[in-house]
């Protein structure tokens, strides 16, 4: 088996907070491995930003390990990229949406390959026609997708993403979640994915991890056994969809009693 590109072990991540420090992830033992695509759901308050957060070189464990390529890091590791849950905050309002995709590759490449390189990530998203508009002018959701095409231009290796289509009306989810698959599937990217939503987890997952509890505990963990190739509607129509589906409302259901 390939050799898994994050591990966590035994990680416990603190944070200050009005009270004194607070234990906000206890326990954490988990394995990513190279090309997963592994959903993190939970309560709100488990810390599932907190251990993306982790993974992503914004915070460290305050102890056991979390270790990317087997290494310990301080910040982002290069080919790491995270998508945050507060986008809004995270574009530059006097770029235009396609200044904005540049950022962090008009360094590296320049004329003709970042052009291409631009345009394939704001096709991929739907963006194309709005390439000239400043962030302000678009709606949240195209804000969001402003957001993703600038993770996607960046070709990460691993991609971590929080709640990144909660925002968007069913019909652009969709079309997203499967693009992401593509994406995937072609580049080979490892992806770490939080979402509220059971179906979303289930459709895009190979895996689904469950975080309960305060301090947040890896409570359980399912891996939906589907097809890679999928489709919005007989994907969701297998068996093996509803079992998983309904598996994993159960135990959020439970671990949240
Ligand atoms: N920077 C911070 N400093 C102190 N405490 C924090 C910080 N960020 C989060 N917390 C606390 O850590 C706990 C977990 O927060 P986190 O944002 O990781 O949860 P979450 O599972 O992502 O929730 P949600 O589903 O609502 O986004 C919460 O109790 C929160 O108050
Ligand atoms: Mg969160």
């Amino acid at each position: 088996m390939n050799s898994p590109v994050f591990i966590c072990e035994r990680a416990e991540v603190r944070l200050a907070s009005a009270t004194g420090d607070k234990v906000i992830l206890q326990g954490i033992d988990l394995q990513v491995g190279r090309q997963e695509f592994l959903c993190l759901v939970g309560g709100s308050g488990t810390g599932k930003t907190t251990l993306l957060r982790a993974l992503g070189g914004f915070c460290a464990p305050t102890s056991g390990a979390v270790l990317y390529e087997g290494k310990a890091f301080r910040s982002p590791p290069e080919g790491v990229v995270t998508v945050f849950q507060d986008y809004g905050n995270a574009l530059l309002p006097w770029r235009t949406v396609r200044a904005n995709v540049a950022l962090g590759i008009e360094e590296k490449i320049s004329g003709a390959e970042l052009d291409r390189r631009l345009d394939t990530a704001l096709a991929l998203v739907g963006l194309q026609k709005a390439e000239r508009e400043y962030p302000a002018k678009l709606s949240g959701g195209m804000q969001q997708r402003l957001q993703i095409a600038r993770a996607l231009a960046l070709q990460p290796k691993v991609l971590l993403m929080d709640e990144p289509f909660g925002a968007l009306d069913a019909m652009t989810k969709a079309k997203l979640q499967d693009e992401l698959r593509n994406i995937q599937a072609s580049t080979g990217a490892t992806i770490v994915f939080i979402t509220h939503d059971v179906d979303e987890a289930i459709y895009l997952g190979d895996r689904v991890v469950l975080l309960a509890g305060s301090p947040g505990t890896i409570a359980s963990e399912i891996r939906p056994p589907l097809p890679a190739r999928r489709d919005q509607i007989s994907t969701k129509e297998m068996p093996e969809y509803l079992h998983a589906r309904h598996e994993l409302l159960e135990r959020l259901h439970g671990a949240a009693r």
